[in-house]
């Protein structure tokens, strides 16, 4: 469920013409629904009503100023992965002490930050992350509140670039090696425990591997409550979203269509799955969605650039490239591209759906069927709000998209297109070339 449709064959965000946004902003634009955003979040909180859930929103999904301070106007605490996230938290008005400090890489001065705002716990990976943990919050004379990330090598079954929860993957700490983890903690002066985490993988559209999960986790769980006296466990995040149908799963009316057994995973079955595991546990339970929260609530817009008719094969350019959304790229994922105006009288066109970076690579779509369009004209890539903004570069020397929050009828820019100055703002010739 989102809040994009045509109204009167025109793409709308919430009541908003998204023609009117991407002329007055120009292009490439990401737009975001507040309303889509709020929706999401209430929803995943009541599928888990009577349990005590605190969701630590993953910022790393989408990490601008005003998504940040929305989920944190919700109640929302963080999921937080860098200095940078930390900080960004900060800036958004938000602070930091129902968040979590995640990631296999904390440096002293991350820590340090962390500690120095209360973070709510440290998700630790590793014993020599613990060691360093120890250390820094020892020197700030405080206790460091920790929780160890458990793997329990659960196939998530999804893209091998975003499965997390299996062996052989870098992240946590085998559930057979983290008793002794925990031991070791009693090693430590200034570290306490305060919970347990574990997080599978990322865009899982079934249920079944986090019910394994949590039935391979929960007996764990129950002898960390024992011994240490636990607060919380952290499920982590990866609830999937819809890309292939995703204009037309804005509406009730998709969700009830499909076929039972086959409905794309929902808060309310995620929900309903996990709760009678979860309430005997008696745990504060903490939940860190990202694309499931953000996803479907923000689109990239783009304006055709030409339509390249070829002997084989017809190119349509784009202004956005994978610079501003590197998905299909990166993961081969597929994004619905959809025209701001809707015309039904037109023939369809068969083409490839390309940025004009130098690389074959920069292809978002092949042989995609869309509705014949031409210079000027502008698309929309649905389901862009997670990790779309949040993982743009520069490459080609394109400067960062601009970024529009809608709510209701109203909407503002939240994020100003970068400037070729901003770009190089930090560079020079050095003095010896000169
Ligand atoms: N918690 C932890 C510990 C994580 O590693 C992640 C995501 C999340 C929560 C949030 O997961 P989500 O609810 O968004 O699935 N760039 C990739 C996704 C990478 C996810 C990394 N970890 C993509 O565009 O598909």
């Amino acid at each position: 469920m989102h809040h994009f449709h045509y109204t009167a064959d025109s793409l709308q965000c919430e009541t908003v013409d998204l023609s009117a946004v991407a002329q007055l902003y120009g292009t490439p634009t990401y737009v975001y629904s507040a309303a889509t955003m709020a929706d999401n979040y209430q929803r995943l909180v009541r599928s888990l009503a009577g349990l005590d859930v605190q969701v630590c929103y993953a910022a790393k999904a989408n990490s601008s100023l005003a998504v940040l301070r929305h989920f944190a106007n919700l109640g929302a605490g963080f999921d937080l992965v860098s200095g940078g996230e930390i900080r960004r938290a900060l800036a958004a008005g938000a602070g930091v002490k129902t968040s979590v400090f995640a990631g296999v890489g904390k440096t002293e001065s991350e820590i340090k930050l962390a500690l120095e705002n209360e973070i709510f716990a440290f998700h630790v990976e590793s014993e020599p992350e613990l060691a360093r943990i120890n250390h820094v919050a020892g020197k700030l004379g405080v206790k460091a509140p920790i929780a160890i990330r458990v793997n329990p090598d659960v196939d998530a079954h999804t893209h091998a670039k975003i499965t997390t929860g299996k062996s052989e993957n870098k992240f946590g700490i085998p559930l057979k090696h983290a008793s002794a983890a925990y031991e070791a903690c009693s090693r430590f002066k200034n570290v306490r425990i305060r919970g347990v985490q574990m997080h599978i993988g990322s865009q899982l559209t079934t249920v079944g591997p986090f019910v394994e999960a949590v039935e391979k986790v929960a007996p764990f769980v129950a002898e960390l409550q024992a011994a240490h006296g636990i607060e919380y466990f952290s499920l982590g995040g990866g609830i999937g979203i819809v890309y292939r149908d995703a204009l037309a799963s804005g509406a009730q009316a998709w969700w009830d269509a499909q076929p039972a057994g086959q409905c794309p995973i929902t808060p309310e079955a995620y929900g309903a799955a996990l709760k009678s595991l979860l309430a005997p546990l008696g745990l504060k339970i903490l939940l860190e969605p990202g694309r499931f929260l953000v996803g479907n609530a923000g689109a990239l817009l783009a304006r055709v650039e030409y339509l390249k008719r070829g002997a084989n094969k017809n190119f349509l350019v784009l202004d956005a490239a994978f610079n501003d959304l590197v998905r299909p790229a990166m993961y081969e994922s597929y994004h619905e591209i959809v025209p701001l105006r809707r015309d039904t009288t037109r023939r369809a066109l068969v083409a490839d759906i390309v940025g004009p970076i130098c690389e074959s690579g920069d292809c978002f779509a092949k042989d995609r069927q869309v509705q014949e369009v031409g210079e000027g004209e502008y698309m929309a890539f649905l389901s862009a709000g997670a990790y779309g903004f949040a993982m743009a570069s520069r490459y080609n020397a394109r400067t960062l998209a601009a970024e529009v929050m809608v709510r209701g009828g109203t909407f503002e820019l939240v994020n100003a297109r970068e400037s070729f100055e901003q770009m190089i703002v930090n560079e020079k010739v050095p003095t010896f070339l000169k």
